[in-house]
């Protein structure tokens, strides 16, 4: 059912406010209007040559780490200085009102966990962390002289972004947690991603074969779209407040 963005149905209202067990899965969207581009928008300057699926991935860390590091470096940077906006802090909100919510985001860029969200589970990592490539250990500072990737004081091996790169395994208890979640909520909210890189995007199909209500907030349709029991259509930043308002008045 597609509906507009500020006429919430009634239905949906009435569920939310009774504290459903709720799962909200976010993509890359709901940070757009922090300022931090989109994983499939085009790349900008002197990385508009590349694709973000041929830098992230353990072969190119293997065949030019010093590219995948500043890649890195740079995205790190865009990152520095970005804030949570409207849409991030309504999901602070929801937190608050539900007993029992679980976010679980694709984001590497930690901007949940800075509007309030405690119970996040972050499946792709985390941009701000770096660990070796050899041994895994966290490193919290570098040094890099701009020259080579920074390596491990411990072993010396290369350090590397702590993100899940395309071929690698998600953290497994993040990814369990996750599945967990989403086999046993009621309400399932799909927020601002693409829903086409496994397994997120399966969580949303986990959660609708329970029997979970599946809402979407996105700017375009997905492949999830036919599955939403309610589907809105718009920015994430202005439909989640508006929403938190018309639950919560
Ligand atoms: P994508 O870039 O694939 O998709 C972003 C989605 O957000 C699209 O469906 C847009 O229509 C939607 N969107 C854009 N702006 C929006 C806004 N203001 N409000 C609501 N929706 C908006 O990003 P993800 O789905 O997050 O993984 O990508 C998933 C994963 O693909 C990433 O985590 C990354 C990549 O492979 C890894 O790096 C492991």
């Amino acid at each position: 059912m597609y509906a507009d963005p500020v006429t919430f149905p009634a239905e949906l209202l009435t569920l939310l406010r009774g504290g459903p067990k709720l799962v909200a899965l976010t993509g890359a969207g709901v940070s757009q209007e922090s300022g931090l581009r989109t994983f499939r928008d085009a790349q900008a300057g002197l990385w508009a040559q590349y694709k973000p699926e041929d830098l992230a991935s353990p072969e190119a860390f293997r065949r030019d780490p010093k590219l995948v590091w500043d890649w890195y470096a740079w995205r790190r940077e865009a990152v520095k200085g970005v804030r949570p906006n409207p849409g991030h802090y309504a999901l602070a909100e929801i937190e608050k009102r539900i007993p029992e919510f679980t976010l679980i985001t694709q984001n590497v860029d930690g901007l949940h966990r800075m509007a309030g969200n405690l119970n996040v589970l972050e499946l792709h990592g985390n941009i701000q962390r770096v660990r070796c490539a050899d041994c895994h250990t966290f490193a919290e500072t570098w040094d890099d002289d701009g020259e080579s990737v920074p390596r491990c004081r411990e072993c010396g091996g290369l350090l590397r972004p702590d993100v899940v790169w395309f071929g690698e395994a998600l953290p497994r208890a993040q990814l369990e947690a996750a599945v967990e979640a989403a086999r046993a909520c009621q309400v399932f909210f799909s927020i601002g991603t693409s829903g086409v890189v496994q397994p997120a995007a399966s969580l949303a199909f986990a959660a609708h074969n329970r029997g979970a209500l599946i809402v979407e907030i996105n700017a375009e349709p997905t492949p999830l779209t036919s599955k939403a029991d309610y589907v809105f259509h718009g920015k994430s930043g202005e439909i989640l407040p508006e929403l938190v308002k018309a639950v919560w008045p």
